[in-house]
């Protein structure tokens, strides 16, 4: 019985016959040789199929093979150094289980309209299997880092009541008759788990009904949001520097070779250790003035334009806090003796990929969340459970939000959130 295996475990069977089970990725005829690139999703291997090493039916098979045709591969594994993964496949048989038809993605330029038609499909391509691999691995070192230092994962509903992020951008639906939305951010309950079990975390889909059509928006991202009793936007920001850089330390180490592919300039990422600088929103407001936006008025949040020039000005991640409460969501404690400011935090990531991770500390006084949720707009009746955490041993407690189409991006430097989730839901966007 010769054995199946994936192409990431080649190298342990040099010199045995092995199976391999995939798709054709590209094949190139040279006459008596036809080179099969084989995918199987653990990797890439090429296939060497010589015309007297093999059956003359199995010769025909691979000539006629098509782009994507599933195909199970027996040869025997020898070291190539010229190989990308170090070894190829001398065939001795083949195994079509589907002739392909016309493959749509060809090896050329395709416009991104058309390839985001066919993304079912293009996920199979090698760009957008190492974006995808890398995710992943953003995603699994999320979860161990904070399993690993005390957070709980408790999740959090994603149909609610109420609105967490302002009423503008709630996808509403129908929930038996009474009006329901899909959630924008975890936190409110992370509030009442975090007064349960000291640090949790929630991890899941968020939604924003974004009128916006840029760069960094989507309608549905996931979001992971750890949340801490007894804690304050100091500690916020010491958790958070911590957290980011295990996160891009894991994957320079994990994916050099998924960010070579995307030709990722790693240098920029190396640098990325706490500290991070931190910044007031007046201090960089003050950047502002001096950089190119004299005119920008205090008291405005930063569009994408802003959040570039400040975060030009430094090597790594900033931190910028204390942002005007008229520019932040309900729920911000208030800065003692400055009511205007909120406890409040963006972490602007650099090479102008702006915001990756809003939090701060939240109010912890019944009487201003009740004077909030009025100023808001917000119908209190909706909020009296989240008030209750006010009064029912309420203690400081802080949290944040990372984004991770966001941190992906900016990890494999793409120029647009599209790339970073299996299927992106945007503005006009629902297909496939
Ligand atoms: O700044 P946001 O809106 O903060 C919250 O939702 C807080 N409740 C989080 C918390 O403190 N627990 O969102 C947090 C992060 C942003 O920094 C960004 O990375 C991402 O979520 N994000 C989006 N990503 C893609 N598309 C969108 N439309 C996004 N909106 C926010
Ligand atoms: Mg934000």
């Amino acid at each position: 019985m010769t054995t199946i295996t994936t192409i990431e475990n080649v190298s342990q069977y040099e010199g045995e016959e092995i199976v391999i089970r995939g798709w054709l990725y590209h094949r190139t005829d040279k006459g008596r040789l036809q080179f099969l690139q084989v995918r199987d999703g653990t990797g890439l291997i090429q296939a060497v199929v010589f015309k007297k090493a093999v059956p003359p039916e199995v010769f025909a098979l691979s000539k006629n093979l098509t782009q994507e045709s599933s195909v199970i591969v027996t040869g025997t594994a020898r070291a190539d150094s010229r190989a990308p993964g170090g070894y190829e496949l001398a065939v001795s048989g083949l195994e079509v289980v589907q002739q392909a038809a016309e493959y749509p993605i060809q090896p050329k330029e395709h416009g991104v309209d058309f390839l985001m038609q066919h993304r079912h499909l293009w996920l199979r391509s090698s760009r957008q299997h190492a974006i995808l691999r890398v995710r992943a691995t953003i995603i699994k070192t999320i979860r161990n880092w904070l399993d690993d230092h005390g957070f709980v994962n408790v999740d959090t509903p994603i149909l609610t009541p109420a609105a967490c992020e302002g009423t503008t951008t709630l996808f509403e639906t129908d929930y038996f008759g009474e009006p329901a939305f899909l959630t924008q951010s975890g936190q409110l309950y992370n509030e009442a788990t975090a007064m349960a079990f000291g640090k949790v975390y929630c991890f899941g889909p968020t939604f924003r009904a974004e009128k916006s059509k840029t760069r960094r928006h989507l309608t549905e991202f996931w979001m992971v949001e750890p949340e801490m009793a007894y804690a304050t936007l100091e500690d916020v920001m010491d958790v958070e520097e911590e957290f980011v850089s295990a996160v891009v330390q894991t994957i320079l180490r994990e994916h050099p070779s998924e960010l070579a592919l995307l030709e990722r300039d790693t240098t920029f990422l190396e640098r990325i250790v706490p500290p991070f600088p931190r910044i007031s929103y007046d201090e960089a407001v003050d950047i502002l003035h001096r950089e190119g936006f004299a005119d920008f008025p205090w008291g405005e949040d930063f569009g994408a334009p802003h959040e570039t020039t400040i975060s030009e000005q430094f090597d790594r991640p900033v931190f910028v806090y204390h942002y005007p409460a008229q520019c932040k969501a309900f729920y911000m404690e208030a800065v003692p003796g400055h009511p205007k400011l909120s406890r409040s935090v963006d972490l602007l990531a650099p090479e102008g990929y702006g915001e990756i991770v809003g939090g701060g500390q939240r109010t912890a006084s019944a009487e201003l969340l009740e004077r909030r949720i009025v100023e808001h707009g917000l119908l209190r009746e909706a909020y009296e459970w989240y008030i209750d955490l006010r009064r029912y041993g309420s203690v400081p407690h802080a949290g944040f939000g990372l984004g991770v189409e966001r941190t992906v991006a900016w990890i494999c430097g793409l120029p647009h959130v599209r790339e970073t989730i299996p299927f992106p839901r945007m503005l006009e966007k629902m297909y496939p």
